[in-house]
């Protein structure tokens, strides 16, 4: 709760290009959400150099990422969308947060053992405590709801547990955060093989539809998707790559499973994927213009950047001092 009104954080990384399953897992839902709470949705640039980025290219896909934020349909009036860099109270309450944070909890994570295999020749320390700046994030708003895909339900048990072991020795600090996960689409698995999530780190860019990818890629894409045998277009436990499709076709187009098996009742696997290509294309192409838009207004987006960094800072450091007073850090004298 923040100032009486519920609270919702949510982020993404700015490593890579974002893909269709970050929209449609994620993205799409909190554009619906801002009505009922004061929401807050950051571009979590310190997350991603626990990867090794290009510094130019970072700074350049973190202010794309906000304006995919807008183009998506968030209106930065009414949602905080900021650069976590810009508020230094995710690092200072991040270094505090790890003071309370467990070896043994960490190294549960399947991220980190994901990310660390794949990268072994960094496995550094902000990958290992990766969550727990993940936990500062969401807690500094106070935040009631996290709306996430399903790959993050661990890291959002991890900020629970963390959240009730502070509050159970200072008192009532922070709100206990629930996650929210939408009912379609909370995860959208590669289009080269349904048992793996798309994911913008995916090393073929055949397995994941990025949002910017242009109309005819995006075609091509679902139509080079691998299949099951067999030809009928049925939500089946054997069928994980037209499963994938199916739950793509939905969340894209606000379709039921059984709308969907009745509409392509005979009618085949290829004229179903090029119907899903077409529904993804009237989502992402609106949103790319938008995107282009304002990549050409700069006075604008920079606008944005400067009051909603403005208004985070404020929210964020009434928390902060909250637990810099909880744990007995010196009072400032002004
Ligand atoms: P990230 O950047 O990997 O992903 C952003 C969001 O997209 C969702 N997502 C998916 N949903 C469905 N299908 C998929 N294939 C798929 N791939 C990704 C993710 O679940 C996520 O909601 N650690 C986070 C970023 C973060 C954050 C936070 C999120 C940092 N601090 C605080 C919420 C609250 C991450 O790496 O997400």
């Amino acid at each position: 709760m923040l100032d009486g009104k519920k609270s919702l954080f949510s982020g993404m990384q700015a490593t890579g290009n974002l893909t269709l399953g970050n929209y449609l897992g994620a993205l799409k839902n909190w554009v619906t959400l801002n009505e009922e709470y004061e929401c807050f949705y950051c571009v979590v640039d310190e997350h991603s150099i626990t990867i090794r980025q290009d510094p130019a290219e970072l700074r350049k896909r973190a202010r794309r990422l906000l304006m995919i934020y807008i183009a998506a349909g968030l209106d930065p009036e009414k949602n905080c969308l900021y650069y976590q860099s810009h508020v230094s109270a995710h690092a200072e309450l991040a270094w505090i947060l790890n003071c309370y944070t467990y070896m043994g909890e960490l190294s549960r994570m399947t991220q980190f053992k994901d990310k660390a295999a794949k990268h072994a020749d960094n496995v550094n320390a902000g990958l290992f405590t990766y969550p727990v700046l993940m936990a500062a994030d969401i807690l500094l708003f106070q935040a009631d709801v996290v709306p996430v895909g399903i790959d993050q339900k661990q890291h959002l048990e991890l900020t629970r547990n963390l959240a009730e072991r502070f509050n159970a020795i200072y008192g009532d600090v922070f709100t206990i955060p629930d996650a929210y996960i939408g009912k379609v689409g909370a995860k959208i698995m590669s289009l080269q093989d349904p048992s793996k999530k798309m994911s913008k780190s995916d090393e073929n860019p055949n397995a994941s539809i990025y949002l910017l990818d242009d109309p005819d890629t995006i075609i091509r894409k679902f139509k080079r998707a691998v299949t099951d045998s067999g030809s009928e277009v049925v939500y089946r436990e054997d069928k994980p790559g037209i499963r994938n499709l199916m739950d793509i076709y939905a969340a894209a187009g606000g379709k039921t499973i059984e709308e969907i098996e009745k509409e392509f009742d005979g009618r085949g696997y290829g004229e179903f994927k090029l119907a899903v290509g077409e529904a993804v294309v009237s989502i992402l192409k609106p949103l790319q213009d938008e995107v282009a838009r304002l990549e050409k207004d700069k006075a604008y987006v920079d606008g944005i950047i400067r009051a909603n960094a403005e208004k985070a800072n404020y929210y964020a450091n009434k928390t902060l001092r909250k637990v810099q007073k909880k744990v007995g850090f010196p009072e400032r004298i002004r």
